[in-house]
């Protein structure tokens, strides 16, 4: 097992990294205060997972919340059914939750956490790769509005992340390769030598070749704890871990949440990203081949959806979180590994990017 830790004063918080772990009550219960546990998981994860963590539990008085499936239920409503469960079974500000499953499940937990009774604990038990190798770190929790991605949030870090990399035999390989996309991210804005190991071993990890997969992890567990460790809630640096996501989440709001996941419009928007960055004189056009190549390779798209126009991509990305009294900012690739965030660039060459992908 790998402990990394992420290094925020009072709200500091390790990760494990693990076969197994899932069922390992003697690594959970010391990040459990209370004697009350509510698990927060979906329809899909629980038949695969839930008995395994119960058991590692059996001590402690545990409810279970079951949320349907899907990004198109990351909202509001079914945040509700957590409060719910919390006060019919009168849980007080001591409870711990814990998310079983993947980023929409954690971002939600979360959420449910920092509101509940002006917040409570909570540890992350992510079950997907991009949840294990972003989502769970960090603290960002939220929903989405039908306005756009992520809107309605708040930043509240778990207690612990326990990462069981044995779970993802059993993930679609669809959703492997989302998870990719955001590994590959690391390497973009600010790991240029992880890049170059990734393209050497995209087919092991797209084969789920434990040893790989878990460095992968490590890897990706380390770049991000280090950003959000010098910019816990995004006052500048930590907005580069957004790389792509401005053009994503345009492509996930026109297209219907859940059409394109997460991690494949974050793929298509690093592209995009890239794209404007070459523009811009920064990086070559070897650099966007190679990022388009190794995306490819796991399956992942590299362009934007055709019915897309430059328009919608213009309105939807005007609600970017990033953006700063009336201006559009955007993570751009100053050269590979290193990302910067600026409103800096030509609208010309914005629109050609909108243009050509
Ligand atoms: P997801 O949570 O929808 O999970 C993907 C699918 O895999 C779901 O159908 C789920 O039920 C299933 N699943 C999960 N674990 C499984 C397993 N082990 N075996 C089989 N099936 C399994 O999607 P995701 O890609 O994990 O997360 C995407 C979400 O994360 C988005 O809402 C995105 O906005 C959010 N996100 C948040 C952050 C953050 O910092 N908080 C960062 C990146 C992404
Ligand atoms: N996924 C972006 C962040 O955590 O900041």
């Amino acid at each position: 097992m790998q402990t990394l830790r992420v290094d925020l004063g009072e709200r500091s918080y390790p990760i494990f990294i693990g076969e197994g772990l899932l069922g390992n009550g003697d690594l959970l219960l010391p990040y459990i205060k209370g004697k009350q546990v509510c698990i927060v998981t979906n329809e899909t994860i629980a038949p695969l997972y839930l008995d395994a963590l119960k058991s590692a539990l059996s001590s402690l008085r545990l409810d279970v919340v079951v949320l349907p499936d899907g990004e198109e239920h990351k909202n509001l409503q079914t945040l509700n059914l957590i409060f719910d469960e919390l006060l019919d079974k009168k849980h007080n500000r001591t409870t711990t939750l814990i998310a079983l499953g993947g980023g929409v499940v954690g971002d939600m937990t979360g959420f449910a956490a920092a509101c509940y009774q002006r917040g409570v604990d909570f540890i992350q038990v992510p079950t997907t790769l991009l949840s294990q190798v972003d989502s769970s770190v960090g603290g960002k929790t939220g929903v989405n509005h039908v306005l756009g991605k992520n809107m309605i949030g708040a930043f509240h870090q778990p207690n612990a992340v326990v990462i069981d990399t044995q779970v993802l035999k059993t993930l679609p390989k669809r959703e492997l390769a989302a998870g990719f996309a955001e590994i590959v991210k690391y390497g973009l804005i600010a790991d240029a030598p992880f890049f170059a190991w990734l393209e050497e071993n995209v087919e092991e990890l797209m084969a789920c070749a434990s040893e790989a997969l878990a460095y992968a992890i490590e890897q990706s567990c380390l770049n991000k704890a280090r950003v959000v460790e010098l910019d816990e809630r995004e006052g500048g640096v930590r907005a580069i871990l957004n790389l792509g996501h401005t053009f994503g989440h345009a492509i996930e709001t026109a297209q219907g949440y859940g059409v394109w996941l997460h991690g494949e419009a974050v793929a298509a928007g690093m592209v995009m990203a890239m794209d404007l960055s070459l523009r811009e004189g920064w990086v070559s056009e070897d650099d966007v081949a190679r990022t388009r190549a190794l995306l490819q390779k796991a399956g992942l798209p590299v362009t934007a959806p055709e019915n897309m126009t430059e328009r919608q991509f213009l309105e939807l990305m005007s609600v970017d979180k990033k953006v700063l009294d009336g201006s559009l900012r955007l993570v751009l690739v100053r050269q590979l590994g290193q990302a910067t965030v600026t409103e800096s660039f030509s609208q010309a060459n914005l629109k050609a990017t909108l243009g050509v992908t």
